[in-house]
């Protein structure tokens, strides 16, 4: 027998004694089914018809309910238990508790009689209470588990997950209406509680090619009605909640996307080391390996949540610098850095506007390709003709650390699928030979300060003096905390006079013009004419519980600055796990192996169109959600007790 409880009443006003200006609302209630917690929002989506309720929803509060349609008349218990198996393989919502009332709609076009359609589900398993109606088509009720009150209101089911990663900084509830509140539950295990909706009430159409898709938000980006935070604390309060949702945003919201919460980042999107640069907020968890590996930085908690959560299908990051790369790499999932100013972030917190980015994080290489069409809008196209020339640098040439034979591999593997000609690159070393002509600097020499001049000098002018102006009116003259890293970054750009930053940026833009015609050049058949593949991470740890020096300015040359100073998209692949030995659990344990792959600016079409090929060919596969991105398993040190 399945068993409900309600573990909060809805509070329903119904003594009026207008004397003074009170406000009571509903904001639903949470429920266990079978174990399993639920939120129940408080708006009803549907109204049955209360005559028609069999005598044992009559008589409780909330009955669990699965509604189904069909257009078969004949509809039999055998074509419901296909039904049911079906809701059960492709719904982690649905359980068979719901199936305590079962209400099917007959949608077909069949004249019937006197008697009406009556289908005979009496003995299907666990089933109760059923009973059925006609309804027009453009009436029905979406398929799936509901619960539905004694007056015969049809309430959503939202499954509530614990966010144990600690990825979200506030879960959020996306009423039907358009609205959002913040989701007003809990569960147990010291972390928010995430609800998300039954996979089944969504239908993928060329209108809504996202419906039903769960979807994180990185902590900079606005949504209407909600605070955002930047990561800093005082930002936070500061400021009212957003009148405008961020433009990418409204995107994907209106392709069908559900948004579930709003996700961790490091302060204003800086680079941050656990455990003491977070001083406002925890870093997450990287779930993969002795889950005390650093989860990265400043879309951290989009990577934390893509790697650790199997409910949760997408999520958008940005990348200044690396941020949307460097979760991807150490979490194994699928990241996109867009190729520069291709996609609208009207909406998102600037760190620098000349290099910022918004892209996804997710572990599904085909979602995050369909999903690409609604992040660029027009501004992806998808050539016919792949390029047969690729660049590897930094790939090993013999097996001998982890994750070298998986990386020499997938290099093997690739280059035999595009019958490409792979030769090794190493920047640096090309850029001496290559030079441009009227400069004698090396390459990590010449563009030494440019990223930290970059975003320090842009930051201070249009996120950290304006907010410390309004802070101080607000506050008689207080300065806000900020953590140590941005306060690092700041002091080192204030170091160099303002000129500075139009000094760093036509540097960049000698970068870029050198990049695009002596690396990877645009073409007009293949849109680039070669790829570059670059080794993203390698099972690399770098353990959260080390105490490390102050912040430094990130000065110097990586390979990450390829795409960052060269406008061009950069595109994280996993492809795979090694071992390592860990000293925190002494134990051997996985983490992810990963390609980062770059084309010419605007190519973007062209390296999801590779993805999807090298999907179809077997040589690219989801990643898995939770301790390993190839195996999955429970999440080592996870302190809530349900799994
Ligand atoms: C479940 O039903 C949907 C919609 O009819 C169908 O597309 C899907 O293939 C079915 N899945 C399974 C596992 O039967
Ligand atoms: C009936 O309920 C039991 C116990 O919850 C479950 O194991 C079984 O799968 C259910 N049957 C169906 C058809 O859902
Ligand atoms: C129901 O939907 C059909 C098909 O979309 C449409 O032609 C019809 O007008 C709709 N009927 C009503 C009553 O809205
Ligand atoms: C497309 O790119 C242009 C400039 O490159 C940009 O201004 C515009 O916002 C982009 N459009 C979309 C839909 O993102
Ligand atoms: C492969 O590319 C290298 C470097 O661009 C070039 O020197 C070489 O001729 C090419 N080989 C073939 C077989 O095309
Ligand atoms: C080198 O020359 C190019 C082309 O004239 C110019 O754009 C660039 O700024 C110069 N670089 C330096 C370092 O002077
Ligand atoms: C880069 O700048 C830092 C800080 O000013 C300096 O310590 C370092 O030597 C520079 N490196 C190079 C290669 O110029
Ligand atoms: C764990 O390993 C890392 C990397 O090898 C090392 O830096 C760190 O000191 C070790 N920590 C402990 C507690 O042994």
């Amino acid at each position: 027998m399945p068993s409900l409880f309600s573990s909060a009443a809805a509070v329903a006003c119904c003594i009026l004694v207008p004397t003074f200006a009170s406000s009571l609302s509903s904001t639903g209630q949470t429920v266990v089914l079978d174990g399993v917690s639920f939120y129940v929002p408080a708006e009803s989506v549907a109204t049955l018809d209360a005559s028609s309720l069999p005598r044992k929803v009559k008589a409780a509060d909330l009955t669990p309910l699965t509604i189904i349609s069909t257009e078969n008349f004949g509809y039999s218990a055998e074509d419901f238990g296909a039904a049911v198996s079906n809701f059960t393989s492709t719904d982690d919502v649905f359980s068979a508790g719901f199936l305590e009332s079962v209400f099917v709609q007959y949608v077909g076009q069949q004249s019937y009689g006197r008697r009406g359609f009556s289908p005979k589900l009496s003995n299907a398993e666990n089933v109760t209470s059923v009973w059925s109606s006609a309804v027009t088509g453009n009436n029905s009720i979406p398929n799936g588990p509901y619960f539905v009150s004694s007056t015969g209101d049809v309430y959503e089911a939202w499954r509530l997950y614990s966010d144990f990663t600690g990825a979200f900084s506030e879960t959020l509830f996306p009423a039907a209406d358009g609205t959002f509140s913040i989701l007003p539950a809990n569960l147990p295990g010291q972390s928010l509680a995430v609800a998300v909706p039954s996979r089944l009430y969504y239908t993928k159409t060329a209108d809504k090619p996202l419906a039903g898709v769960r979807l994180g938000i990185k902590d900079i980006f606005d949504i209407k009605g909600i605070r955002t935070s930047n990561g800093n604390r005082a930002w936070y309060r500061l400021y009212p909640p957003a009148d405008e949702t961020a433009v990418v945003v409204q995107r994907l919201i209106d392709a069908g996307a559900v948004i579930c919460g709003k996700m961790k980042t490091s302060h204003f999107a800086n680079g941050e080391v656990p455990t003491a640069d977070w001083v406002d907020y925890h870093s997450p968890f990287n779930p993969r390996g002795d889950g005390y590996q650093d989860p990265s930085s400043s879309s951290s908690g989009p990577g934390a949540g893509a790697g650790a959560y199997d409910w949760l299908d997408l999520t958008l990051g940005s990348d200044t610098g690396d941020s949307i790369r460097a979760p991807s790499n150490v979490q194994g999932v699928y990241g996109n850095r867009p190729s520069h100013n291709l996609v609208e972030l009207t909406g998102a917190m600037p760190l620098a506007p000349e290099l910022d980015t918004a892209g996804f994080l997710t572990r599904d290489p085909l979602l995050w390709a369909d999903a690409a069409e609604v992040l660029y809008q027009g501004n992806i196209s998808f050539p016919s003709t792949h390029p047969n020339r690729i660049l590897a640098s930094g790939f090993p040439t013999e097996a001998s650390a982890p994750g070298d034979e998986l990386l020499i591999n997938f290099l093997d593997q690739v280059t035999a699928f595009l019958a490409a000609n792979t030769t090794t690159i190493d920047l640096p070393s090309a850029w001496s030979a290559a030079q441009p002509s009227n400069v004698t600097a090396s390459l990590d020499a010449y563009l030494n300060l440019t990223y930290p001049v970059i975003i320090a000098q842009q930051q201070i002018k249009n996120v950290r003096d304006p907010f410390y102006a309004d802070y101080a009116a607000a506050n008689d003259g207080r300065k806000p905390f900020v953590n140590p890293s941005p306060l690092a970054r700041w002091a080192f750009g204030e170091s160099f006079p303002p000129t500075q930053l139009a000094e760093e940026n036509r540097k960049r833009k000698v970068f870029s013009d050198w990049f695009s015609s002596e690396v990877l050049a645009p073409n007009d058949e293949t849109c680039s004419d070669g790829f570059l593949f670059y080794v993203g991470s390698k099972a690399d740890t770098k353990y959260r519980n080390l105490y490390r020096g102050a912040p430094k300015p990130p000065t110097g040359w990586t390979d990450a600055m390829m795409s960052t100073f060269g406008g061009g998209p950069d595109f994280v692949v996993p492809i795979g796990d090694a071992t390592y030995f860990s000293n925190i659990t002494q134990h051997e344990e996985k983490l992810p192996v990963t390609v980062d792959i770059m084309a010419a600016p605007g190519c973007d079409g062209l390296i999801y169109d590779l993805v999807r090929d090298l999907v179809g060919a077997g040589i690219l596969k989801s990643s898995v959600a939770g301790r390993s991105n190839v195996g999955g398993g429970e999440v080592l040190l996870r302190r809530d007790a349900e799994y």
